[in-house]
């Protein structure tokens, strides 16, 4: 890919362009952000770690949007992250502004792009990014599944002392407390988790992956987690930028998946070239069905308020 942008320079931001200069994947990084010498500073200071790593990406930072135009992917992750005792939902007015603004921009600059959104709350702000952009929705996809999975499945690791890459799983739903991970779809090398772990030690997992976001906030007390929420979105936009057809979860606009409509919800999504190529819709216990119900409510709340 020719370009990818990476907008708000911040912790999140400044890793995901980062980790996409150091994969390669596409030839210049775009790091944007409204702080004057910030974007400048860390993108020069990138590109001058690429002689170190062995990396051709050119890293440049800017505070517009002309020199992002024509880039294939935009990674939003402006706005204002959480502090202790925040909700992502806290976070709503001030978010829906930003993403609003930056969405316009990018519609504007590159009205073929597709956008990966990080910003919280994830499900309204993704939603927020499809109405200013005016994109359809398989040109925008929100990033909360893969890092809720990773989180799941890292707990999963420490606890069951086995490689984090044998380990398949999904968490659906929200981005929040009521996320939904899927027991009975998480395999260790197909081995069904529930016949390596007791039942309330694998309940004592789903439970801390739910707070797994509120757990790093608390650690660290001025800003929240950035390192696997970066991994989360580049490994989004590597999918599209190859072409893999990956099967992730990814917040999707739901048009009567899972019998529901007009929300982003995190499904199983097919991510290839031209974005959300397909949502697999998998079977759920009436368990798993009643739990995506209720995370459905917690996103739509809020989403009436943009
Ligand atoms: N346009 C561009 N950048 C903006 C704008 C804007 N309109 N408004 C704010 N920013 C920038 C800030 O200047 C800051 O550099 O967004 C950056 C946010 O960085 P951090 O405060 O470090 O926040 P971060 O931890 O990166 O989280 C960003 O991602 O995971 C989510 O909940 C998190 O919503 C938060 C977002």
């Amino acid at each position: 890919m020719d370009k990818i942008t990476v907008v708000g320079a911040g912790n999140v931001g400044a890793t995901a362009a980062q980790r996409v200069a150091e994969k390669e994947l596409a030839r210049q990084v775009v790091l944007i952000d409204i702080a004057e010498g910030v974007p400048q500073g860390k993108g020069l200071d990138q590109f001058q770690s690429a002689p170190i790593e062995g990396f051709d990406s050119r890293v440049i930072g800017t505070n517009g949007y002309e020199e992002s135009a024509g880039s294939g992917i935009y990674i939003v992750t402006a706005g204002i992250a959480r502090k202790p005792g925040m909700s992502r939902d806290d976070l709503l007015t001030t978010n829906a502004g930003i993403v609003r603004q930056v969405s316009e921009n990018i519609a504007r600059v590159s009205p073929d792009a597709i956008i990966i959104m990080v910003s919280n709350p994830l499900d309204v702000m993704s939603y927020v990014a499809m109405k200013a952009s005016g994109f359809p929705r398989e040109r925008v996809i929100g990033m909360a599944g893969v890092l809720d999975t990773a989180r799941y499945r890292a707990f999963l690791a420490m606890e069951l002392d086995v490689s984090v890459e044998d380990i398949q799983a999904m968490v659906l739903g929200g981005h929040g407390d009521t996320m939904v991970p899927l027991v009975s779809y998480t395999t260790v090398s197909g081995i069904p988790v529930t016949q390596l772990m007791a039942r309330d030690r694998l309940d004592a997992i789903v439970d801390r992956t739910r707070n797994g976001g509120a757990e790093i906030v608390k650690f660290l007390k001025t800003g929240s987690a950035y390192y696997a929420p970066s991994a989360g979105a580049v490994q989004m936009a590597e999918a599209i930028v190859k072409d893999k057809k990956r099967i992730l979860p990814c917040a999707a606009w739901l048009q009567g998946e899972y019998g529901m409509n007009d929300l982003f919800l995190g499904v199983p999504v097919k991510l290839g070239r031209n974005g959300m190529e397909g949502i697999i819709e998998v079977e759920l216990t009436d368990e798993e069905r009643a739990a995506l119900q209720k995370s459905a409510e917690a996103v739509l709340e809020p989403m009436a308020l943009v």
